[in-house]
């Protein structure tokens, strides 16, 4: 992402995240609108976990301009959602539910700034994605290891 990129979307998530809750109550609402199924995987009370991921974005975007410093913690968070049931596809899908409710949120919307929010998602799910294949290798090996141990 070019460093004006990262300056529009610092200055459009900070608008949104002037209210706090607006944004995850959004998306979790686009999340489960267009994938109904993946509300069993959350808990019945979210407000817990709103505050969790208004957190977490916060603190990625405001570290856009350096996103290998949090590729590791995203990698661990990514890890972590294998085992909340999280599949590959429904990030694309999370991806598509959190641009829906900025651009819900954003009465300035213009098309680059789709563009620049869908980058800066991607960025976000890829090492997610990437730590969560990790892991499963992780568990592969042990398998495999153990069963070799037992003979
Ligand atoms: C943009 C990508 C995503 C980000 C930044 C993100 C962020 C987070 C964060 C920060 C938490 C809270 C962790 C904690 O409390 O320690 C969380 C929990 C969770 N996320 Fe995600 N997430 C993303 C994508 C997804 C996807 C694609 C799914 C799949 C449906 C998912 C399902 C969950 C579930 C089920 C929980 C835990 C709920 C519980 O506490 O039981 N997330 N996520």
């Amino acid at each position: 992402m070019t460093p004006d990129a990262i300056a529009q979307i610092k200055r459009s998530h900070a608008a949104i995240a002037a209210t706090p809750r607006q944004l995850s109550a959004r998306f979790y609402e686009e999340l489960f609108t267009t994938a109904p199924g993946l509300r069993r995987l959350f808990p019945g009370d979210l407000t817990a976990l709103q505050g969790h991921f208004e957190a977490a974005l916060a603190l990625i975007i405001r570290n856009l301009d350096e996103m290998d410093a949090l590729a590791e913690s995203l990698r661990d968070l990514g890890a972590q959602h294998v085992h909340w049931g999280a599949r590959p596809e429904d990030y694309t899908t999370a991806r598509d539910a959190l641009v829906a409710a900025i651009r819900g949120l954003s009465p300035d919307w213009t098309p680059a700034l789709e563009h620049d929010w869908r980058a800066a998602i991607t960025a976000i799910i890829v090492p997610m994605l990437q730590g969560a294949a990790v892991h499963t290798a992780v568990v592969a090996e042990q398998i495999a290891a153990d069963a070799a141990e037992a003979g």
